[in-house]
Order: C-alpha cells, then sequence, then structure tokens
C-alpha cells in the first residue's frame, strides 16, 4: 500500500516522480503529494484524491527542483485529509519524509517529541517519525566510521521505530542526498545515468533505468546523483547485488484498452503460454520447475501441503488443493495467510509449505510464510512480482511470468496461478500413481489452455449485453461445485471489488442451507454447470433457485444441455480437461463483473477502499 518515488539528478524532479506516481497510483489514491528541494528549502505539494489532483496543486508551487520525494497514500493513522497525505515536514523544518508501513509505537514518541518542543500539523504516524529524525539529526555528531550524520540519524530513530517502514527522507542541509531504509514495505533502488531513483515498485523507475537494487529489510541506503552505498540497521556493510529489469514500460501501459482490467483479462492467453514455457519434461509427460530448490525425493517424503494466501490467491490455493487431492492423492490443507499466523494449527512433521502472492509483498502472506520457516519448514512461493520480498525468503518457488499486473483485481495473475496449481498437481501426481500416458494427456490438455481461453474470451460481446441487464442488482450469489467452488467464490470477490454489488459465493449444493433466503426475482445467481459427473446435481440447485422466481445466469460448457427455460442467460464455455477447466470458467466472471462496474461507472482499475498489494497488516 502507498506508493513511494525518489529522485535526485539532473532532471526537474516533480514532474518525474509525479510520472512514476501515476504508475504506483493503483498502491493507494486517497491523496498524493510531492516536496522538492530547491533555493535552500523544501517546497511541498499535496492534495487529498488522485495525482491528477496533485498536479494542479504542483502547479501552484513552481517546483523546479532536482532532488524530490513523492507519496500516493493509503490511509492507516488518520483520515483523508490534506495535511494527513505525505510527505511530511518536521516542525523545525529540516527532514521531509514520505512512509510506506505503521509505526505501531508512535504514540510514545510522540509524547516525547512534544516535551521536546516538536509540534503536529496531522494525525500521522508518519510525522512523528519525521519529527524523531529531525531530533536526532539536530544532536548527531559527525560519526568517525566514515557514514554520514544524516544516515547515523536515521539509523538511530529506527533503532526506536517498531512496526513496518518503507521511508525515503531529505535533509535541509544535505543537498543531493536521500536516504531510504526498509522494514517489511518493499523499496526498489533505480541507478540511471547521472540520477538515482528509489521506488516502492519497479513500474515507478522503469521508463528511467533497467538497472535496480532490491533493497532488504533491515538495510539502509544513502543516495546521491551518481553514487549509492548500503548499510544495515546495526551499521553492518552490505555488497549490493544490481539486477536487471526483464520488462520495458510498455508492459505497464493500458494501450488502446478503457482499463488495466480490460487489458489484462484480454492478455490472459498470452500471459498463461508465457507461465508455462519451457516447463514441460521433454518426454511430454510431466511439468518441470527450475527454482524449487527442492529434490525429487524431498517432493515424495511430502505427506501433506499447507497452502496460505489471500484474497484471489488464496482461491487459486483452493483450486490446486482439489488437484493435487485428486491427481496425486496428497492431503493439502489452504488457510488466509492472516488466519495461519495466530491460529497456532498443529502441523504435521512432512509438511511442505507453499505461499502464493501475485505481489510477493503482502504482509499477511509475508508474515504467514515468515511463522512457518520459524517453525523449520520449508517454504516455497509462487508469486509474480520478481524480486519481491516474498521471492527472496522463500526457499524457493515458481515465479508466474505474466509481467505486471496493474488493475487492482487481479484476473490474468488468478488464471496463471491456477495455471502452476494444474501444472504442480501434474508433478506431484507423476511422481505417485500417474501412469506415462495420463501424464501425457495432462500435459497435451495444460497446453490447450491458452487457445482455450481466447475462444472464451469471444463470449465478450455476449457477456457485456448480459451485464447491462443486471447491473443494477444489489446482491448476487455465485454457485459452482468441486474446483468450481473456488471460482464462485473467486467471481463473487470480483464483483464487489469492482462494482460494489453485494456478493457472495457457495458451493452450490450449500446454498439451500441459507443463501436461498436471500434468492428474488431481484438476486441473480451465477451458477457454474459443467458437463461432468454432478451436472443434473448442479441443474437441480438451479431448478430450486428457478422456483422462487430468482433469475439465474448460467455458465456452461459447450456439450451441456439445460432444459428448457430454466436459465435466464446462458454463457458457453468450451469443453476441457478438468484442470483446465477452473481457468476457462474464470473468464466469464471476470468479464462479467468487469462489463456491470463499467455499466455502473464505477473506477475499475482503482475501486474505493483497496488498494494493490496490501503491505499493512
Ligand atoms: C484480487 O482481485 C484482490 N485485489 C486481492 O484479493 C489480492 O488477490 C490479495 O490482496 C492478495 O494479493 P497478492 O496476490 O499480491 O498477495
Amino acid at each position: 500500500m502507498c506508493g513511494i518515488v525518489g529522485y535526485v539528478g539532473k532532471q526537474k524532479a516533480a514532474p518525474l516522480i509525479m510520472e512514476g506516481l501515476k504508475r504506483l497510483e493503483y498502491r493507494g489514491y486517497d491523496s498524493a503529494g510531492v516536496a522538492v528541494f530547491q533555493d535552500g528549502r523544501f517546497e511541498l505539494a499535496k492534495k487529498i484524491g488522485r495525482v491528477a489532483n496533485l498536479e494542479i496543486e504542483a502547479a501552484r508551487h513552481k517546483l523546479t527542483g532536482h532532488q524530490g520525494i513523492g507519496h500516493t497514500r493509503w490511509a492507516t493513522h488518520g483520515g483523508v485529509t490534506d495535511a494527513n497525505a505525505h510527505p511530511h515536514i518536521s516542525s523545525d523544518g529540516t527532514i521531509a519524509l514520505i512512509h510506506n508501513g505503521v509505526i505501531e509505537n508512535y504514540a510514545q514518541m510522540k509524547k516525547f517529541l512534544l516535551t521536546k518542543g516538536f509540534t503536529f500539523k496531522s494525525e500521522t504516524d508518519t510525522e512523528v517519525l519525521c519529527n524523531l529524525i529531525a531530533y536526532h539529526y539536530a544532536k548527531e555528531p559527525k560519526p568517525t566510521n566514515g557514514d554520514s550524520r544524516f544516515v547515523e540519524s536515521v539509523r538511530k530513530t529506527l533503532g526506536h521505530a517498531e512496526g513496518t517502514y518503507g521511508i525515503v527522507i531529505m535533509a535541509l542541509d544535505a543537498p543531493g542526498e536521500l536516504v531510504t531504509a526498509r522494514k517489511g514495505s518493499p523499496l526498489i533502488l533505480g541507478l540511471g545515468d547521472g540520477e538515482s531513483l528509489v521506488a516502492s515498485d519497479v513500474s515507478a523507475i522503469v521508463s528511467r533505468t533497467q538497472n535496480v537494487v532490491y533493497l532488504k529489510d533491515g538495510e539502509i541506503a544513502h543516495l546521491t546523483a551518481n553514487n549509492f552505498s548500503i548499510t544495515t540497521l546495526s551499521s553492518g556493510t552490505v555488497e549490493p547485488v544490481i539486477d536487471k529489469v526483464t520488462w520495458s514500460i510498455e508492459d505497464a501501459e493500458m494501450g488502446a484498452h478503457a482499463h488495466f482490467m480490460e487489458k489484462e483479462i484480454f492478455e490472459q492467453p498470452t500471459a498463461l503460454e508465457n507461465a508455462m514455457r519451457g516447463r514441460f519434461s521433454e518426454d511430454g509427460s510431466t511439468a518441470k520447475f527450475g527454482g524449487l530448490n527442492i529434490t525429487a525425493g524431498e517432493f515424495r517424503g511430502v505427506d501433506r501441503f499447507m497452502f496460505c494466501a489471500c484474497g484471489t490467491a488464496l482461491h487459486a490455493c483452493m483450486v490446486t488443493e482439489h488437484l493435487i487431492e485428486r491427481f496425486a492423492r496428497i492431503p493439502v490443507e489452504c488457510d488466509y495467510a492472516s488466519e495461519f499466523r495466530y491460529r497456532n494449527t498443529p502441523l504435521f512433521r512432512n509438511s511442505l509449505f507453499f505461499v502464493m502472492s501475485q505481489s510477493g509483498e503482502t504482509i499477511d502472506t509475508l508474515a504467514a510464510m515468515r511463522e512457518a520457516k520459524r517453525k523449520g519448514y520449508k517454504v516455497l512461493a509462487i508469486n509474480n512480482v520478481v524480486g519481491s520480498t516474498i521471492a527472496r525468503e522463500a526457499d524457493g518457488g515458481i515465479y508466474q511470468h505474466v509481467g505486471p499486473e496493474v488493475g487492482v483485481a487481479s484476473t490474468k495473475a488468478f488464471t496463471s496461478q491456477l495455471l502452476i496449481g494444474a501444472m504442480l498437481a501434474l508433478y506431484l501426481a507423476r511422481m505417485r500413481d500417474m501412469s506415462f500416458s495420463d501424464g501425457t494427456q495432462f500435459v497435451e490438455a495444460l497446453k490447450q489452455a491458452p487457445n482455450l481461453v481466447r475462444k472464451a474470451l469471444e463470449q465478450a460481446p455476449h457477456i457485456k449485453a448480459i451485464a447491462k441487464r443486471y447491473a443494477k442488482s444489489q446482491d448476487m450469489l455465485f454457485l459452482g461445485r468441486l474446483s468450481l467452488f473456488p471460482i464462485a467464490l473467486e467471481g463473487a470477490l470480483k464483483l464487489k471489488e469492482i462494482s460494489y454489488i453485494h456478493a457472495e459465493g457457495y458451493p452450490a449444493a450449500e446454498m439451500k442451507h441459507g443463501p436461498i433466503a436471500l434468492i428474488s426475482p431481484e438476486c441473480p445467481s451465477v451458477f457454474f454447470a459443467p458437463n461432468n459427473e454432478i451436472f443434473n446435481k448442479v441443474v437441480s440447485s438451479m431448478q430450486e433457485i428457478k422456483a422462487r422466481k430468482g433469475p439465474i445466469i448460467a455458465i456452461v460448457t459447450e456439450d451441456a444441455e439445460l432444459p428448457d427455460g430454466l436459465a435466464d442467460e446462458v454463457i458457453r464455455i468450451p469443453q476441457c480437461h478438468e484442470a483446465v477447466l477452473p481457468i476457462v470458467a474464470s473468464i466469464p466472471v471476470q468479464l462479467l463483473s468487469y462489463y456491470i462496474a463499467v455499466e455502473r461507472g464505477c473506477d475499475v482499475d482503482k475501486p474505493r477502499n483497496l488498494a494493490k498489494s496490501v503491505t499493512v497488516e
């Protein structure tokens, strides 16, 4: 949550920072602000609302300096006001700071600072941290270890801070210098030609440089236009590793699409191709993964898998659970990462952990992973963002390789997680009882996934017309069984997060144990009814809804025959292997949610109260 950009170099800082903030806006969009160092002082512009509002405000401030910091906020401490927007400047005017995270002991710090004469304009924990740095900076003698006084005062302050932070700081008497530090919130340094950048996400940097350094927890970096150095919070030295970003700025642009979500929905065939490229064995009978860092023997010894994730990624875990249990016959448990951490689940000796996370920065998932590691378990990660904290802290993992996902509502990342989950099930099944020929068929089926998704996307105009008819609904049910129950949950999540329609996902037959009370002509039900062994059972559940005058939108495979007049709307998807079915069945609900949200005039890519990656507990 919260987007962070810092710049020092030859260019005017404010336009570059605001361009970066626009690319980060999906991380939080309650307010935005920028502070530039110019003419020996900080010039500050901040405004509630989007970066577009900030641009208007910034124009009044004539921001000409070549060094600055900017922020988009997702509010935690303090309401959405101009005063609470970042950057914050210390009351003595010496320090400017932006912050992503939560300082838990800010109240004690504030009490102390009030006794020292500092004053506060906002209700934020960030302003407290800013003033504490100013306090230490004023007292700090020139260090003898070669570090700057600026770095030392930040180090000293952070020694007192409890909680999480990604911060970037400017000091009034250190022109041309930025100091940045992290604990629990991502930060990436960008090393350009005569300029240095820092941001919470590569997308804010990649238009200036592809040379980046991923800062680790507990590290402090000192940046000038032409140089940088990294030390640890405990004054240790760090040998930085410079990475190259493998995608370009065009990958993070919308092109001809109306929204990122639309772009990312239609990108799914290519995304799936990328996610499976090079990941099948030469004999074409199983999957292979390069970075698991675990031997086949170790895998064979696992008698239980535990998957932890949040939101959409948890739904992908639930489908994976179904497929691993069905094909590899190994028990799997899925848990909300946020619950796992505090639930103290009894664990089996030979359990193996997986976490799934598009961003690789979700704090609940990261905390669950750390808890499992603390208990001595290996943790593998399925993750999209290369170099993310989860990717770096995991013992091994599988990258999704679908490029940047910008829309807050996850689409291509989700279906690629489903694909990787299916490949994992195949890999495990082939180690156990699955035959060579069944494995070969499975592989062939997975290779069909991109084309089947292409076919499902052809239904877009039909689904758009359906969306228009149901856009005024207040409630909606999503009902599916077996591997499509998690897709029902995902359909409901997608609809509520971008259209604000109340929606619930249920196992289709479970609906009669409560949710059926919601049914009325105003509450449509979206049913998944593939032609499989329980098709008739799902049809019976539809009849129960129909008998109570509930409208039915049925998502059925091409070969399924519904009784005449049962469904009000029918969306056909191609027949496919059961490992591919959840992927293909996701497409109509993504499109339905998208078109309903557009019809309702919602801000699809930036739904209210949400942020793309949730880095606070
Ligand atoms: C998906 O549409 C949501 N925006 C949300 O549930 C998301 O999947 C969740 O926050 C987990 O994010 P992650 O995959 O980056 O960990």
